[in-house]
């Protein structure tokens, strides 16, 4: 029996469970057979059962709305199309927002892949000069990870991308997305693109014909009621104004987990290719801006306005959960190699995820379900039970705790001396009720 510290809060049931046997549920490991979804998914997805058994439990009817406040390339809002129910995400990362709307509003015309296809493989390479496409440090990081040749070809992607319709940007950018993917020689180490770690390079039209023929083949198929009834919004779920209270009826969402992902860096590759940003500096202004402060790579400036984050806590819940941590990381600082300052990730992690579940509780209806993965984190060997303080936000916010469930055991790839906390790690599904 796997033993969680029980909250002493009596607002709330909490129940532990058994570690499943069934380990699988909350990652992707499977998302690749199904249509759609397989278009273009990433490591730090849910899979899609995960999606369908929350929706099926629910009983949600064809009026209901389910919502995810951090909608990454879209497996709820398409897992909800596939089960006929409406659905609104948001997503603050640009690259994940464009890609998901060819996913989320997929075409039903097999022609247009045709032709999308044909557009690709007639494509000649780019011979002007890279420089004129691309900022230095872009350069420099992309000429690690495709070949010259290669590189030429998706240059000339990017200049034909205008004579798109507005309607299929979004595919010809995912089918492109791809293609640059499988060329590149650098494997994907973990999640990040590792130059130095080599892999298999597939060519530029042999990509091209791969990646069409999965969409082809999924296009022809879809049956003539997947009708979308998705809405993505662009920006930060901490404020989603745009939805109006006790609107939505259903919540199946993973947020960034403390000290995991670092989705800008992750997409380091395809933000430079596409121009989203030019350099490191630009990456950090564009994107990691927006996002929710859960690694030390975030603005520096948003790290060091600690009395802000701070004062949006409640002093009861930062003394019970969370100034104890900070404290530990401080003196582990000292005496760790690197000088992490992990300790000021807490104060703001906590407060922004505080300000998304009190916009959840605003949107969802009263007895709405509210499904949850999250990690744990152990930074400089420091525990931080995640799911423990985030159910606790819920409890403040207004919300029951059904069930939490270890869904899956993290930590022991990496069961270093220097990480003595990581034997607790959990991947956890926290399931609750707003009441
Ligand atoms: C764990 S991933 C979600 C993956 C998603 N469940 C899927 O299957 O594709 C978390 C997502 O939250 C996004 N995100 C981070 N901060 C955000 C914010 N403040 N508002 C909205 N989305 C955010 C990240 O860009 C990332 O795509």
């Amino acid at each position: 029996m796997l033993q969680l510290n029980l909250f002493d809060s009596n607002t709330s049931l909490i129940e532990t469970q058994k570690l499943p046997n069934n380990q699988k549920l909350s990652t992707n490991i499977f998302t690749n057979n199904y249509p759609i979804h397989r278009w273009y998914n990433f490591i730090a997805g849910f899979s899609p059962e995960f999606v369908r058994f929350c929706i099926q439990e629910a009983k949600v009817n064809c009026d209901d709305i389910v919502i995810d406040p951090f909608s990454g390339l879209g497996t709820t809002l398409v897992e909800a199309t596939f089960q006929n129910v409406s659905s609104i995400g948001f997503e603050a990362h640009p690259f994940f927002y464009d890609i998901s709307q060819a996913k989320i509003f997929p075409t039903s015309d097999i022609q247009q892949v045709k032709y999308l296809e044909n557009l690709l493989l007639s494509i000649q390479p780019y011979t002007g000069s890279f420089k004129a496409i691309w900022s230095e440090s872009a350069l420099i990081f992309l000429n690690k990870l495709v070949s010259e040749d290669n590189l030429a070809l998706l240059a000339s992607c990017l200049g034909i991308e205008n004579t798109i319709s507005q309607e299929h940007k979004s595919l010809f950018r995912l089918i492109v997305s791809k293609v640059l993917e499988k060329t590149s020689l650098a494997q994907t180490d973990g999640i990040y693109k590792a130059p130095t770690t080599l892999k298999k390079s597939i060519s530029f039209y042999d990509s091209v014909s791969i990646v069409c023929k999965q969409i082809y083949e999924d296009v022809e198929n879809l049956q003539d009621n997947f009708y979308s009834k998705a809405k993505l919004n662009f920006g930060s779920s901490e404020n989603m104004e745009l939805v109006e209270n006790e609107s939505c009826s259903l919540c199946i969402t993973s947020p960034p987990y403390l000290n995991n992902f670092d989705f800008a860096e992750m997409t380091r590759m395809e933000l430079y290719f596409w121009r989203y940003a030019g350099s490191w500096r630009e990456i950090t202004e564009k994107v990691r801006r927006h996002l929710i402060v859960n690694t030390t790579t975030a603005p520096t400036d948003l790290k060091r306005n600690q009395d802000f984050f701070s004062s949006a806590l409640s002093e009861n819940f930062k003394l019970k959960y969370l100034n104890s941590i900070i404290e530990n990381l401080k003196n582990e600082r000292k005496i760790r190699p690197g000088k992490k300052d992990y300790y000021l990730l807490i104060y703001p992690y906590f407060a922004q995820m505080q300000n998304v579940i009190r916009e959840l509780h605003r949107i969802l209806r009263s007895g709405s379900n509210l499904h949850l993965i999250v990690s744990d984190a152990a930074l400089y060997g420091v525990y931080i039970p995640t799911h423990e303080i985030l159910s606790q936000l819920m409890i403040e916010t207004g919300f029951n705790i059904i069930n939490i469930e270890n869904m899956r055991k993290r930590g022991e790839r990496w069961l270093l001396k220097k990480r003595t906390g990581s034997n607790k790690l959990g991947e956890y599904h926290i399931h609750a009720k707003r009441i």
